[in-house]
């Protein structure tokens, strides 16, 4: 679910045609929940930095019918400062069946799908363990050029504009050459 982020930036990005020559790297990945009367647990775990492995619990205590997601992509630039790239606000119900759709990262959401439980659509339910078990990233799935940087994707999920739920991904890609 949180991964759909990568695609916001890439998006504006040309595409290639060539294979891709780079390995992704995720240097951070944190989920908060903000709101932790409404989440019993919410938990992520990076296993494996290069050609990442990433897992995440999530069990709520209270049931979602509505929600929206908040995200920001970012680029860093050389001197370390930070340059955003894209920046939006999506109804979460149908971002959770609109991922698969992608175009350009279909395929990746496609493969994604059979590592979680995550429902297409809304409701998320109260007491419910949402998994995500060991996903592990390939970079042929990704768009073939892509800058050589590091980047942050924060993803927030919000109800009535309160933010329940906080996701931080950092990672850079690196080229073989
Ligand atoms: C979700 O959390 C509640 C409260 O801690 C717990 O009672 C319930 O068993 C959990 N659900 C699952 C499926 O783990
Ligand atoms: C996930 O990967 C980690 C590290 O490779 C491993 O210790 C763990 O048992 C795996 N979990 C599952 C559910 O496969």
């Amino acid at each position: 679910m949180l991964f759909a982020r990568l695609a916001i930036g890439f998006f504006i990005l040309e595409l290639g045609h060539a294979r891709n020559h780079y390995e992704i790297v995720l240097n951070s990945l944190k989920c908060r929940a903000v709101k932790e009367s409404a989440v019993n647990e919410m938990a992520c775990v990076l296993h494996r930095k290069r050609t990442p492995i990433i897992a995440a619990r999530l069990n709520l205590s209270e049931t979602f019918q509505n929600f929206e997601i908040q995200s920001t992509f970012d680029l860093f630039k050389k001197d370390n400062t930070r340059m955003n790239v894209a920046s939006l606000k999506m109804d979460g119900c149908k971002y959770l069946g609109a991922m698969y759709e992608n175009n350009i990262l279909g395929k990746l959401f496609r493969r994604f799908k059979t590592f979680t439980n995550l429902p297409s659509g809304c409701p998320m339910l109260k007491g419910k363990l949402y998994e995500i078990r060991n996903y592990t990233f390939r970079s042929d799935e990704f768009p073939p050029s892509a800058p050589q940087a590091k980047w942050q994707v924060r993803t927030r999920l919000l109800r009535r504009a309160e933010v329940y739920a906080d996701i931080l991904l950092e990672g850079e890609l690196v080229y073989n050459t």
